[in-house]
């Protein structure tokens, strides 16, 4: 059945309005962003460990002090408010470490985020590496209908679903059985449609975790007839979800749907301190989806430098809900019904200066001049444009030059738009890198290799070599297939040893 405006939406991944979304150009399509001057964006995008670190440390010493505070009170009324505090900070803080690290953004050292990522989806209770790839979607496809896997508020609204929502269940109830499928060895089909084959053991190998952890935490409620083990692990899901979903319908309920302007699907809240250090500043959520790159600890920055080419921020959360809770009655009549937003007028292209369109008359022996080489700054990327392809020049050191592809392999994404780190480039769009000598995936979810190309310089001017260089892993077929193998111990390594990835992934040629 072909669905009309008014009857319930398909918000399915694998239903009709998934084929129209790619039929319509909504699928991994290119989003607005707004103009940024260069250079204070690459200050912005500066990864640092220092702000994680203490905010991580203060969020951990307050979950282990109300739950100390629990366990000597526990059989007290009074050991009531310690538990408050500590199923907050365990099931709703929780989700903001768990998107933060994700980007890879919240620490500059990959471990670290690849540690708080693991144990933050635990105390989330989202598996892992399901969850890595459902959030790289949301990204590319932000509340596009069929493609999308974490619209929270879908059209018709049902208050039953989201009061459940808010109770932790009913987000819980089909993560639970996400869980038991994979840990009987298949995947969910929606998950497979966002899931990588050469993820699917991992997938299994976690969930099994997660399930054995769970047994473990009831076989000790049970030896000690005790319900303080279940109280600390698992039922916080139950009693302290209730304020993630207050900050997190803030994020995109109510706003349009199907549209590619980040300004007119997300909502930037202003907050006080506590809430912000809880939220870990996602309520600057516009920001963060315009330029998911920037960190956490930026963000605000990022909002001064933005906020004239952005609707009116909200001022608080009291002023959003204003908007929200009747946006979200009436639609439950009226499905097509959101929140018209204005936009401010279009601004000028401040960056234009960083895309060179290539000069057939400086083209000579299959090379052609880009710019000087004083015009590419030592840490910075150029995007270079010349007979429909699109390259990316990097200059990650004073005395070397690289070139490869310019979009990135995984999505349509300009990489001259991301950042150097190391001999790698980050995506701008879902943090994943490749290495810029040899154009291989560095991490997840790129998967397929850029074509590099050489590089020379003469008299002072940067030469492409257009044809791409001899480079056996990086050819034009761009086939390269993943080979992954997962049990407890390489889950471990990568997470601890390796840290570029969450994907130990050797690469072959296909
Ligand atoms: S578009 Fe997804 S990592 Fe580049």
């Amino acid at each position: 059945m072909e669905l009309t405006d008014n009857t319930l939406r398909d918000y399915s991944l694998i239903g009709v309005e998934a084929k129209k979304a790619i039929e319509k150009g909504l699928a991994n399509a290119d989003w607005y962003q707004s103009p940024v001057d260069r250079e204070k964006m690459r200050s912005l995008l500066t990864r640092k460990n220092g702000p994680a670190i203490i905010d991580t440390l203060i969020w951990f010493g307050l979950i282990g002090l109300s739950g100390y505070l629990v366990y000597k009170w526990w059989g007290h009324w009074y050991a009531i408010l310690p538990y408050i505090i500590y199923s907050i900070l365990y099931a709703s803080s929780s989700d903001s470490r768990w998107h933060e690290s994700s980007h890879g953004t919240a620490f500059k050292t990959d471990w670290l985020n690849n540690a708080l990522y693991e144990i933050s989806s635990f105390m989330v209770f989202r598996q892992s590496t399901v969850w890595r790839w459902s959030h790289a979607r949301h990204h590319s496809d932000t509340i596009i209908r069929g493609r999308d896997p974490e619209i929270s508020v879908q059209r018709p609204p049902r208050l039953r679903d989201l009061a459940l929502v808010s109770l932790g269940i009913g987000a819980a109830m089909p993560e639970w059985k996400k869980l038991l499928t994979h840990a009987s060895g298949k995947i969910d089909k929606e998950v497979a449609t966002y899931l990588p084959e050469y993820e699917h053991k991992k997938v299994i190998l976690i969930a099994r975790i997660y399930l054995s952890v769970f047994f473990l935490v009831m076989a000790l409620s049970i030896i000690f007839q005790s319900f303080l083990p279940m109280m600390f692990v698992g039922l916080p899901t139950l009693f302290g979800t209730w304020l993630m979903p207050i900050y997190g319908f803030t994020q995109h309920a109510g706003l349009d749907e199907n549209v590619l302007d980040h300004r007119l699907n997300c909502r930037t809240v202003y907050m006080n301190r506590i809430n912000r250090f809880l939220y870990w500043n996602m309520n600057y959520h516009l920001e963060h989806h315009m330029f998911p790159l920037v960190p956490y600890h930026a963000l605000p920055k990022l909002h001064e430098l933005i906020k004239d080419d952005c609707p009116r921020p909200y001022n608080g959360i009291i002023e959003a809900y204003k908007e929200i809770i009747p946006t979200i009655l009436k639609q439950r009549k009226n499905p097509t019904y959101y929140v018209k937003r204005a936009l401010p007028e279009k601004q000028k292209n401040i960056n234009e200066g960083n895309v060179i369109i290539g000069d057939a008359n400086k083209l000579k022996d299959g090379k052609i001049e880009v710019c000087e080489l004083n015009a590419l700054s030592v840490g910075d990327i150029k995007r270079f444009d010349f007979n429909n392809k699109t390259y990316a020049i990097y200059r990650p050191s004073s005395d070397e030059v690289f070139a490869t592809d310019g979009i990135c392999t995984h999505g349509n994404t300009h990489l001259a738009d991301g950042i150097i780190i190391g001999n790698d480039i980050e995506c701008p769009k879902h943090n994943g890198r490749f290495g810029i000598k040899d154009g291989l995936p560095k991490r997840s979810p790129v998967c397929e290799a850029l074509n590099t190309y050489s590089i020379t310089i003469e008299n002072g001017y940067i030469f492409l070599q257009l044809t791409t260089t001899n480079n056996p892993k990086a050819t034009q077929t761009f086939s390269y297939k993943v080979v992954s193998n997962h049990n407890i111990a390489t889950y471990i390594k990568e997470l601890i040893l390796e840290p570029i990835g969450n994907s130990k992934i050797d690469f072959k040629p296909g």
